[in-house]
This record gives structure tokens, C-alpha cells and sequence, in this order.
């Protein structure tokens, strides 16, 4: 996901470096070479049809372009070990970040490399992982050819990347201090940086520093969520207004209103992975305790939609069959609105419970597919229907249910929505 942006930013904001942008997926590329892009980003799009035509090239050819290259930037895919993390999974395997895709890259850059060079590493990883991709370049090295890593974490957030990518709060850059060859590299990266990026928002560290500030920066966002929502479950109880809570504690400087909305909880592909590999760190270190503050920020997230699920059921218990046979409409499914992402949304889970209970449910988002739909809830169409618009999910549908902040769900006319819909008509916000 990070690759294309990046690529696309620097090509345009540098442009005497030519930019390389290479998959083994022979069908991503070509999708990043014509006219529908594989991922959807706002303004990406506009960015990557006009630096196409200059510095920016998309190509299989890998190991040309790597062999080529004086500075090369990993982003390959580092998913996490267990698929699921949502409930904070005791199994220390569900903790770990499977790193296969680094260290063949890695292996394969030492290999076909003839010259020395810097690799940067911005791909979400454990702490740790530039000097594991450092001991691999350098056993696998070819005589007289040196690597220097460099740990440059990405902070982009989906759906405002190219903004975030342009108007850094900060940009991380780990290297070594004792090293006069990484502190060399840690200013030519600099350098790339400096075309657009104040100075003073760029920052040196070590490497350990640098990954542990992008783990330690996810966790506490994570954590900001799961605290709020924790005392969203306070608010149900007593009837106080989460939005207002909210506001009441943002208005303090020190608290800041950001990442305080109450939710369905937080999904994509970051804060799960970080915060598991927060957790495993410190299991690892002998930080038991430690440890367990981190795994209450995901246990608390996965709460949230099984609070969010039983407050339907409870509200059907009194029919005959449950919720069973009752047609659910669904308003939105990515994990966040302004993007088609579906890693770890917490709409699925909410589907997923809802179907194994006997609803029907109709759903809507404005950027997922429908294949990636169904292939995320591992069902055929029998008891899901996708649709086109929500005024179609809704109609004659028993209860909506807001699974994705999406703008537009705060212009729908609910008082035609209501007309379409059967009686008793519910309603469920989960954002
Ligand atoms: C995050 C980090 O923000 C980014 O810096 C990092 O590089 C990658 O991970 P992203 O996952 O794209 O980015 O989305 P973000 O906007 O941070 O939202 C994460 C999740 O938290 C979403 O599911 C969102 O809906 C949820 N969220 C966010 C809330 O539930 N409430 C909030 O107040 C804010």
C-alpha cells in the first residue's frame, strides 16, 4: 500500500531521481501501469498518470531495477501471523509479524547487487527488523559490495495519503551514530526528504529508536480509541453522550480532540500488527505486565463489536426467532471511511455474527467490491446481498446498522428511508 503513494510523491517532488516501482505480481503492476490503479487513494490517481509519463516507471524486471538502483526503499507486505487479532489472541503466534517477504527481499538485494547501496526500510515492522535486514544483506553480500540500512517508518494514513505524505508532521530517518557509512546514507535520504520537507521535521535517531517510535505512535492512537470506547460502554449504562464526553475531555490542550471519536473500533492494517508486536516485545523482554496494558488496548477493540452485536440481539430477543430471517441493512464495510481497505474491519465481524445468528443482511459501501465483500465473509450470496446505494440496502429492511463513518451517511433522508422500511424500524450507529 505504501509503495505506490511514496513513489508517486517523491517522483514528483524530485524530479531528477527516477523512481522504480517493482512486484513480483505481474498483474499489480499492470494494473499500476493502466488506467485503474490497484489502490484507491484521493488524488493518487491524477499523481501517478503524470509522473508516469516522467521519473516514475512501474516493472516486474526486478532485479534489473535493483541492480540499478543506488537507494532502495523495502514496502513489501508484512501481514500478521494469525489473520485475526481483534481479541487479542493469547497465542504468542498471533502476536508476530510474518516477515518472509523482507528477508527474501533482502537475500535477493544481496544477491543481484554489484554495487553497494542503501536500503530503506518502511514497510511496518517489529523493532528490530533493519538489523535482521542488515545480517542478511551483509552475509549474503558480494565481495567488496557494502549495504547500509536505514529504519525510515511511513506514518501515512489511508485516505489522506498523498496529503500526509506532502505535509509530514515528522519524518523518522534511523541509522547509526558510530557509523560514518549510515550517517552518510541517513543524509542522502535526508536529502530526497529536504525537497519538500522542512528540516526541523526531519528527525535522526538509531534504528531501535525509529521503529519504536512508529510502533509506540500507532499504539497510543489505538490506545486513544479503545479509551474512549471503553467509556462509551460507561455511557450506554448511564445515558451520557459519548460524542459530548468526548468534546469535554478534548477541549483540554493536554488531551487534544484528536482520535477520541467512539467507534466500532479501530481496524486497517497498523495498529492491530503494532500493537502485537508491542506486546510480543515486551514478552520477549521480560515485561510481562507491560505486555498486558498493550493487549487490553486490543481486547477492549474487540469488545466493542461484540457489544455492538449483542445490543441487536437483545433488541430481536423478543421476536419469535431472534433475529433470525430479519433482513439487516449494512452502511458501509472498509474499516474506515475514504478508503476500499477491508484488513481488519471491524465490519466483518459484525456481519460475520450477524449471519451465524440467521440475519439477512443487505450492504452497501462506496468503494469495496462486491467480491472483496463476500470473499471477507467467507459466504455465498445466499444470506448476503450487496447493493448499489444504501436507499436499496435499506428497503424493507428490519434494522440499519452504520458499520463505516462514510460522509454521505449523514445526508441520507431518513424520513424516506423509514417509509421503505418494516415495522418495528431500528437503527444502530456504530460510528
Ligand atoms: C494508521 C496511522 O494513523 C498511521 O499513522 C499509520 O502509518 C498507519 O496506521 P490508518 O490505519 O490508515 O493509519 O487509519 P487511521 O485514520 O489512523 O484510523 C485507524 C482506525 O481507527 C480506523 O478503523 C478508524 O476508523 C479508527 N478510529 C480512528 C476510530 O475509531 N476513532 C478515532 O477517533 C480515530
Amino acid at each position: 500500500y505504501v509503495g505506490g503513494p511514496t513513489s508517486a510523491v517523491i517522483s514528483a517532488k524530485c524530479s531528477e531521481i527516477t523512481v522504480t516501482v517493482v512486484d513480483k505480481d505481474a498483474e499489480r503492476i499492470a494494473a499500476w501501469n493502466s488506467d485503474n490503479l490497484p489502490v484507491y487513494e484521493p488524488g493518487l490517481d491524477s499523481l501517478v498518470k503524470k509522473q508516469r509519463t516522467k521519473n516514475l516507471l512501474f516493472s516486474t524486471d526486478i532485479k534489473s531495477a535493483v541492480d540499478r538502483a543506488q537507494m532502495i526503499i523495502l514496502a513489501v507486505n508484512t501481514p500478521s501471523i494469525a489473520a485475526d487479532t481483534t481479541l487479542g489472541s493469547e497465542s504468542p503466534r498471533g502476536l508476530q509479524t510474518d516477515l518472509r517477504a523482507v528477508k527474501q527481499c533482502a537475500q535477493m538485494i544481496a544477491e543481484v547487487s554489484l554495487e553497494s547501496k542503501i536500503v530503506v526500510g518502511k514497510s511496518t515492522v517489529p523493532c528490530g527488523t533493519s538489523r535482521m535486514v542488515q545480517e542478511i544483506l551483509d552475509k549474503n553480500a558480494r565481495g567488496g559490495v557494502e549495504f547500509t540500512v536505514l529504519s525510515n517508518p511511513e506514518f501515512l494514513s489511508e485516505g489522506s495519503a498523498i496529503q500526509d505524505l506532502l505535509f509530514p508532521d515528522r519524518v523518522i530517518i534511523g541509522g547509526s551514530a558510530q557509523d560514518a557509512n549510515s550517517q552518510w546514507a541517513q543524509s542522502e535520504l535526508k536529502w530526497i526528504y529536504q525537497h519538500w520537507v522542512p528540516e526541523h521535521k526531519i528527525l535522526t535517531m538509531d534504528r531501535w529508536s525509529s521503529e519504536l517510535a512508529k510502533l509506540s505512535s500507532n499504539a497510543m492512537l489505538a490506545q486513544r480509541v479503545s479509551s474512549i470506547n471503553s467509556i462509551s460502554a460507561i455511557c450506554e449504562i448511564v445515558g451520557a453522550d459519548i460524542t459530548q464526553v468526548a468534546a469535554g475531555c478534548g477541549a483540554d490542550s493536554r488531551v487534544g480532540s484528536m482520535f477520541l471519536r467512539a467507534s466500532l473500533g479501530f481496524g486497517g492494517s497498523c495498529f492491530h500488527k503494532d500493537i502485537a508486536s508491542l506486546v510480543w516485545l515486551c514478552q520477549s523482554l521480560g515485561l510481562p505486565e507491560i505486555a498486558e496494558y498493550w493487549r487490553q488496548v486490543l481486547a477492549i477493540n474487540g469488545l466493542q463489536t461484540k457489544r455492538f452485536v449483542s445490543r441487536i440481539l437483545d433488541t430481536f430477543a423478543s421476536s419469535p426467532k431472534g433475529i433470525c430471517g430479519k433482513r439487516v441493512a449494512c452502511l458501509g464495510f472498509s474499516y474506515k471511511e475514504g478508503t476500499g481497505d477491508t484488513r481488519n474491519t471491524p465490519a466483518a465481524d459484525v456481519c460475520r455474527e450477524l449471519i451465524r445468528y440467521g440475519a439477512h443482511l443487505s450492504i452497501f459501501d462506496p468503494k469495496v467490491s462486491e467480491h472483496h465483500i463476500l470473499e471477507k465473509l467467507d459466504t455465498g450470496a445466499d444470506s448476503v446481498q450487496i447493493c448499489e446505494d444504501p436507499y436499496s440496502a435499506i428497503s424493507e429492511s428490519d434494522a440499519v446498522i452504520v458499520l463505516t463513518a462514510w460522509a454521505e451517511f449523514r445526508e441520507i433522508d431518513w424520513k424516506r428511508v423509514l417509509k421503505s422500511m418494516n415495522r418495528p424500524a431500528f437503527v444502530f450507529d456504530g460510528q
